[in-house]
């Protein structure tokens, strides 16, 4: 999909501090953010913040500019979702009876685009049965999406049911309803992160791996509707909506972690994908107590890891799960290719995706080339989840059976 139109409209909640922040998340995935107040969530964020923020003028009223009348309808026509952050019980209520009478209300009942609701009010209102009555009536009118409320601590310091979802949730709740649902019934099995390797209770061996890519696939993976498991090693990354982490430390760790996702005879994923930056070596004995400075040169002897791919690869006997590696060099391109060329006969994989470590190692966006058999296709410098998108394209058209 070119760059998806999201129209962002804001409410009267104190939570509406937080949209900019759902705003800044959309455009660093490739949105275009149309920015929409409701009068009263002007009284709690200052349309400069989000035209500064979007690079688009801030509607707010459905006489604004244009021919009169006609903004909700132009808007209703560009969207390609309409996200409601934070919806106030009085918003749901509004949307619920069909009213018109504001530009929202109007541009969300012309459009035809999938409405995500991230409601944000006391408990004691949203459990109260109006607005549980709205909220079924717009579930069952179709067309709307509810990401939250969670349980938490609202602005009054209470504690309910009525706390907005976290802006990420948000975010991983409008790219599914942008998102094919061409993952539909698949198990996609995704590593990410670097291992680590301890030396004692306070040193260990790991590398410069953030995870960034392999959470940005389970996350479009799940979005396209697939079942996800994410085995990660340590990294500081939240866990996209909906998706199964196991945490794991070492490389046996995640072997293992890996088999069991797999299940036996590798039957239980249609696909793995290998983000994580597995150490090759980890030292022959961790020490149980910190090892002490004696002024003498110290030594530790590594042993070698297992290739976690290339034993999936040497143990697969049918087309799947389908396996995709990484490959990480320090090379030109031409030595980047070779070197992938190498690593997709070795693993056994279906296809490789290369990278320069600068080009990569924990940045947003990266610059890669997809190996296979037969090509070599340079992806130019993608945001991360644009090239997770291209990367599970591949995936589903070489799914047995796929239509080309
Ligand atoms: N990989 C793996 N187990 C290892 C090392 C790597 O499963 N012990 C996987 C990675 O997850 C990646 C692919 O193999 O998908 C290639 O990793 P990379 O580090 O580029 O290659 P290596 O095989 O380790 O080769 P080298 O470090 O010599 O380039």
């Amino acid at each position: 999909m070119s760059r998806p139109v999201v129209v962002l409209a804001i409410t009267g909640s104190i939570a509406a501090y937080k949209a900019p922040i759902v705003a800044r998340l959309l455009l660093k995935r490739g949105a275009r953010v149309i920015p929409l107040l409701t009068k009263s969530a002007r009284e709690f964020i200052g349309s400069a913040t989000l035209s500064g923020l979007t690079g688009e003028r801030v509607h707010s009223s459905a006489f604004g500019e244009g021919v009169a009348g006609e903004l909700h309808v132009d808007l209703a026509k560009q969207a390609d979702v309409i996200a409601v952050v934070p919806a106030t019980a009085d918003t749901l209520a509004r949307l619920a009876a069909g009213r018109a009478d504001d530009l929202l209300t109007a541009t969300a009942l012309c459009a035809k685009c999938t409405v995500v609701l991230a409601p944000a009010m006391f408990p004691n209102m949203w459990s109260h049965p109006a607005t549980q009555r709205n909220v079924a009536a717009l579930a069952e009118d179709g067309r709307v999406v509810f990401v939250g409320p969670v349980l938490g601590e609202v602005a009054s310091g209470d504690l309910g049911v009525g706390r907005m979802a976290e802006p990420e949730a948000i975010v991983d709740a409008i790219f599914s309803a942008l998102s094919p649902r061409d993952l539909e019934g698949r198990h996609i099995v995704v590593s990410a992160g670097p291992t680590i390797e301890d030396l004692d209770p306070v040193r260990f061996i790991g590398n410069r791996s953030t995870g960034k890519m392999g959470f940005a696939i389970a996350s479009r993976a799940k979005s396209r509707g697939a079942r996800v498991t994410l085995v990660a090693g340590p990294v500081a990354l939240a866990t996209p909506s909906g998706v199964h982490r196991v945490d794991v430390r070492g490389a046996l760790e995640m072997r293992a972690a890996l088999a069991a996702a797999l299940g036996p005879d590798l039957a239980g994923a249609d696909a793995l994908i290998m983000t994580a930056a597995v150490g090759d070596y980890r030292p022959r004995d961790t020490s149980p107590t910190k090892i002490k400075r004696d002024g003498k040169p110290l030594s530790i002897e590594l042993v070698g890891n297992p290739d976690l791919l290339a034993e999936i690869g040497a143990r697969r006997s049918g087309a799947l799960p389908m396996l995709v590696g990484f490959a990480v060099e320090t090379s030109d391109e031409a030595g980047l290719i070779a070197a992938a060329r190498v690593k997709l006969t070795s693993k056994r994989v279906d296809f490789i995706v290369a990278n320069q470590a600068a080009d990569s190692f924990g940045r947003d966006d990266n610059r890669a080339v997809l190996v296979s058999a037969d090509a070599a296709e340079p992806l130019g410098v993608l945001d991360k989840f644009t090239l997770a998108d291209r990367i599970l394209d591949r995936v589903v058209q070489r799914f047995p059976g796929a239509a080309t």
